[in-house]
């Protein structure tokens, strides 16, 4: 079982937490609510020594999205655009080292799984982590920190059917589409409600958008240059002249794309630190694969909730 399913080694505060939490379970294990999401009891965990113990730095860049939302490309992008700033080094050296989740670890799940005082001494700035949480849980301790948070959002239609291929390879569970259907649609799933987690950053970048960046996944792949240029500028590493022209952008674009990460012999034989293989990570990476997967009532009825949940927000889809 993952670490973070478990339930055996939560602190005491913890336990007595959890046991005033709403719960329910799905196929691989319980659930229980904490401000507004759902999370396994070890992920809980992690957030809550999270909020407890990060001390942030000014520099510091968190890359957040909704599972299964382009998180490993959105890493790979920010690896990418940052190590190119250091001299003699050739931003494929990083990627090829490691998975971009092995570079980029998430704050909940792998950073402050096991203690809300991890030693981060092995980060250089800019430090660089990821999250699934809600804004409104990661900005706990970020108080009035003036880091840079970048969230990634892809239609929730694309992400059912991602995350349905991921947790039937993972989990192994024997799931169908109907019933993860049925899960994401009420709301009921891991980091769920889906739109509750895209609004709270949607939110966030309209108040303050030199603090978050919204981008989106359709975006990235329909204009992968531009939006790229977008993401270097947010984060204070704009593309110089001389990149723009001798093809640079476009280098790293292409470093950064599906078949070039999962052709890199890490992502084809590495596994994470809690065994999942780093090739889980990479499927077909289109917009719109939902089209092959889900019948036009399911269809119908997602497109019903974004509606009604974002009628209003300015977010459209
Ligand atoms: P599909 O299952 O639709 O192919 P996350 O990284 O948040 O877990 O999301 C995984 C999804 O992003 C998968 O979508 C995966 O194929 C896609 N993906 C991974 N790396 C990508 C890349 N470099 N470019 C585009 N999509 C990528």
């Amino acid at each position: 079982l993952p670490q973070y399913l478990r339930e055996d080694n939560l602190s005491e505060e913890t336990k007595t937490l959890i046991s005033s939490l709403p719960t329910f379970k799905d196929s691989v294990g319980n659930l229980y609510n904490y401000r507004g999401c759902w999370y396994y009891p070890n992920t809980l965990q992690g957030v809550i020594n999270y909020e407890k113990g990060f001390k942030p730095q000014e520099t510091d860049i968190i890359l957040a999205s909704f599972p299964k939302s382009g998180t490993t490309w959105l890493k790979a992008l920010t690896v990418a655009l940052l190590e190119r700033l250091k001299n003699d080094t050739c931003p494929d050296h990083l990627l090829q080292s490691d998975n971009p989740h092995g570079l980029v670890p998430f704050l909940e799940t792998s950073v402050f799984l096991n203690s809300s005082t991890p030693d981060l001494s092995k980060f250089s700035s800019p430090r660089v982590f990821s999250t699934h949480m809600p804004f409104h849980s990661l900005r706990v301790p970020l108080e009035n920190s003036p880091c840079k948070i970048v969230y990634v959002c892809r239609n929730m239609k694309d992400v059912l059917v991602s995350l349905w291929y991921f947790r039937s390879t993972y989990f192994n569970t024997k799931e169908d589409m109907e019933s993860l259907f049925e899960s994401l649609c009420e709301g009921l799933s891991f980091y769920a409600p889906v739109w509750e987690n895209v609004l709270s950053y949607w939110r966030g970048s309209l108040e303050d958008p030199k603090q978050i960046l919204f981008m989106r996944y359709e975006e990235m792949k329909s204009e992968p240059t531009a939006q790229v240029k977008r993401l270097a500028e947010f984060l204070g590493c704009p593309f110089t002249e001389e990149e723009e022209e001798d093809g640079s952008v476009d280098k790293l674009v292409e470093l950064c794309s599906l078949r070039s990460l999962s052709g890199m012999e890490i992502n084809k034989s590495g596994k994470a630190f809690n065994n999942l293989p780093y090739s889980s990570f990479f499927r077909k990476g289109e917009v719109g694969d939902f089209k092959n997967h889900l019948t036009p009532e399911m269809e119908n009825k997602i497109d019903m909730i974004i509606q009604e949940k974002y009628n209003g927000s300015g977010l459209k889809f």
